[in-house]
């Protein structure tokens, strides 16, 4: 680290999935949610945030959707090419910035599929872990009572106290994340990555309104949060 090297802070966005579980002919994160793309909407919750220093956008070899973003939003952004799972694309986003980014940095993974995330829960996942040596993710508490089942039979009740969803963003010093996924082999999100490298990973609460469009259901519900947040703001601006 330089001593007194002001911090910045870094997104990687993978968007390289194909999201096949969606069952539609564009990748989810190019589906049309109120008149703009799912991965438009996500790129507009950090494009021109003053504390954030650069973003890199990791895209699918040959990708031929990105061309239609937005021009504005594609200036703000670099692009590289991901891979295969999703943490080869988080590794490839990883990779365009070890020239620029310092080892104390942080940097925060977001999915492109979470378009509705809050600006507020943005911002206190950033002055949470501003100190923190390691980083943590926005997750919410589960409420739901979860089920282990095997060939459609619940084999068990798996209680549900201290079990959290993990969502992103997921915000971890530079060197921290790079050594972990590094050594990861196959990890689902980076917090995996960091915990099996012994790190402790903080967990700060966000709302479940911050989903990842998965399944088809989900872009009506992402379309809903998006309009009452944009009504939200215009009164606050009305009102202001
Ligand atoms: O498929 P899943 O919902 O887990 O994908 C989460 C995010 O990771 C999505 O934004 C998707 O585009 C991205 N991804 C990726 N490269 C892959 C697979 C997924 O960038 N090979």
């Amino acid at each position: 680290m330089s001593g007194s090297a002001p911090v910045r802070h870094w997104v990687v966005i993978p968007a390289a999935g194909s999201g096949s579980r969606m069952g539609a002919e564009v990748p989810k994160q190019y589906l049309t949610l109120g008149g703009e793309t799912v991965l438009a909407h996500t790129l507009r919750r950090f494009v021109g945030h003053s504390a954030i220093t650069g973003m890199v956008v990791v895209l699918a070899p040959g990708d031929p959707y990105w061309s239609a973003i937005d021009p504005s939003l594609r200036a703000a952004v670099e692009t590289v090419d991901g891979g295969a799972e999703r943490a080869d694309s988080v590794r490839c986003g990883m990779a365009a910035l070890t020239r620029r980014a310092a080892d104390h940095d942080w940097v925060l993974v977001h999915d492109a599929a979470r378009p509705c995330l809050r600006r507020d829960d943005l911002d206190r996942l950033l002055t949470t872990l501003a100190d923190d040596p390691v980083g943590g993710i926005l997750a919410v508490p589960t409420g739901d009572t979860l089920k282990r089942a095997a060939a459609g039979i619940i084999t068990a009740t798996v209680p549900r106290t201290d079990l959290w969803h993990a969502q992103t963003p997921q915000m971890f010093r530079f060197d921290v994340l790079r050594t972990a996924l590094a050594d990861a082999g196959e990890v689902t999100d980076e917090a995996m990555a960091v915990e099996r490298v012994g790190h402790a990973v903080r967990l700060v609460e966000g709302h479940a309104d911050n989903l990842k469009i998965t399944r088809p259901e989900d872009l009506a519900l992402a379309a809903w949060y998006l309009a009452r947040a944009e009504k939200e703001a215009r009164c606050v601006s009305v009102t202001v």
